[in-house]
């Protein structure tokens, strides 16, 4: 007993002299069953897959895929669940880019093994991922909205690619209306993401931000919203439900969407690069008859495109740790990421890789839109932290509101102000950011 008691003694003595032994000197098993949960949106989850299973083969190891839900806030739930109970059932986690703060406490930190790789990412990502000194994730791929349309029915009906609000209104009303004349019922003008999940949080910033209307939260964490021009792009916004777009919008994520658009009843829809290669490939109906631009501004404004993407983060309480981090180290390949470019329209997060012939000539729109994935809009998330998530649900219910015609811009942002004050003032936000 005694003999157990020095044993322990001495190795608590030792953790305090070296410290706990750093993931990087930890070198990767063989025989090990790594979790990973990735992909949902497109063919992210074959991708995932193929990779994964790649680097199983190489290592010895074998991968277990963990399916997720597609929504983005349903995801964070099932996160949030786990990591909270200290679970080691999942070793990799796919997160979304504005997770990073919220998730840190739970992350393992990746500084040692592949912050050098990541210092070769776009400097925005790698300043997203380092909190509080430590790298809790890696970027893995970017989002940022754009705007589809068919080519073929703005020939067909002489209109131009939209670049104000206004123009997609009237184009989207023109193209819907001659198009039902001429047999076809289900033609709708715009489809997007309005129903109440992070997806909105994303089409609401990039409305008010093209108008001018500020990103709701400033740098101080005031908040920004209650404006003329973020009251004008939001009630623009309201009054496409039921116009141009059907009411089931109201209802519709990414995929849902891209389901109206890919089967040719949609002239226009918001969405992220990935629906391209769905659009393109084979056996779509619209394959050939679609063109990729920057979202619309609003009178005197400029397009903005929401900064999505995701990221790859180990978990603190997996038991797989070197492995894990091993298998990040794969996926994350500038080779991978030209894969995951061409077969999937998935964003690289090297700059490097926009100049790749091979990226280009599948995504064109890669390089002419490579200014709007540069400065593309964050949400919030940085200013918010670990409340993030309070203040997009706080986000999507006011803009939901306003859609479904239950509320008037002006008092869901007077209203969403108040709800912002009391997020605030619960997390101490102005003590917080006179002491920083
Ligand atoms: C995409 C984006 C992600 C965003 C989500 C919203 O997956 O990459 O950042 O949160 O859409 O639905």
């Amino acid at each position: 007993m005694l003999a157990r008691l020095r044993l322990a003694c001495a190795a608590l003595v030792l953790l305090f002299v070296t410290g706990p032994v750093p993931a990087q000197q930890l070198a990767p098993r063989e025989g090990v069953t790594v979790s990973i949960a990735c992909g949902a949106l497109g063919i992210e989850l074959e991708l995932c897959r193929e990779a994964a299973q790649e680097w199983a083969r190489k290592t010895g190891n074998s991968v277990e895929i963990v399916n997720t839900p597609n929504s983005s806030s349903d995801r964070f739930s099932l996160y949030l669940q786990l990591l909270s109970s200290r679970s080691a059932e999942i070793d990799v986690l796919q997160i979304d880019v504005v997770w990073a703060a919220m998730l840190a406490p739970h992350l393992a930190d990746l500084e040692g093994p592949l912050g050098e790789r990541v210092d070769r990412m776009f400097p925005a990502l790698a300043r997203n991922d380092r909190i509080g000194g430590r790298l809790v994730a890696v970027p893995w791929y970017i989002d940022a909205g754009v705007l589809y349309y068919r080519q073929d029915l703005l020939d067909k009906y002489g209109f131009a690619p939209p670049e104000t609000w206004g123009q997609l209104t009237r184009t989207a009303a023109a193209i819907q209306q001659a198009e039902r004349v001429a047999g076809n019922q289900r033609m709708w003008g715009y489809v997007f993401q309005a129903k109440a999940y992070e997806g909105l949080t994303c089409n609401a910033l990039e409305w008010v931000s093209s108008y001018g209307g500020g990103t709701f939260l400033d740098g101080s964490r005031n908040f920004t919203a209650d404006n003329p021009a973020a009251r004008a792009a939001l009630a623009q916004a309201g009054s496409w439900v039921g116009s141009i777009a059907p009411r089931g919008v109201l209802n519709y994520d990414e995929e849902a969407a891209r389901g109206v658009f890919q089967t040719g009843n949609a002239v226009f829809m918001r969405n992220w690069p990935y629906a391209w290669a769905l659009a393109q490939g084979e056996g779509s109906p619209i394959r050939g008859k679609v063109g990729v631009v920057a979202l619309p501004h609003g009178p005197g404004g400029e397009s903005a495109a929401a900064l999505g993407g995701w990221h790859l983060a180990v978990s603190r309480y997996s038991r797989n740790r070197a492995e894990a981090i091993d298998l990040v180290a794969h996926l994350i390949r500038a080779e991978e990421q030209k894969r995951r470019a061409i077969k999937g329209a998935y964003n690289p997060t090297y700059p490097a890789l926009y100049e790749d012939p091979e990226i280009i000539a599948a995504n064109p729109f890669f390089a002419t839109l490579y200014p709007a994935f540069e400065n593309a809009v964050a949400r919030p998330a940085r200013q918010a932290g670990p409340r993030y998530n309070q203040v997009s649900d706080a986000i999507w219910r006011a803009t939901h509101g306003i859609l479904r015609g239950d509320d008037t811009p002006a008092s869901a942002m007077d209203r969403l102000d108040d709800e912002i004050a009391r997020i605030a003032y619960r997390a101490r936000w102005k003590e917080d950011a006179r002491s920083e």
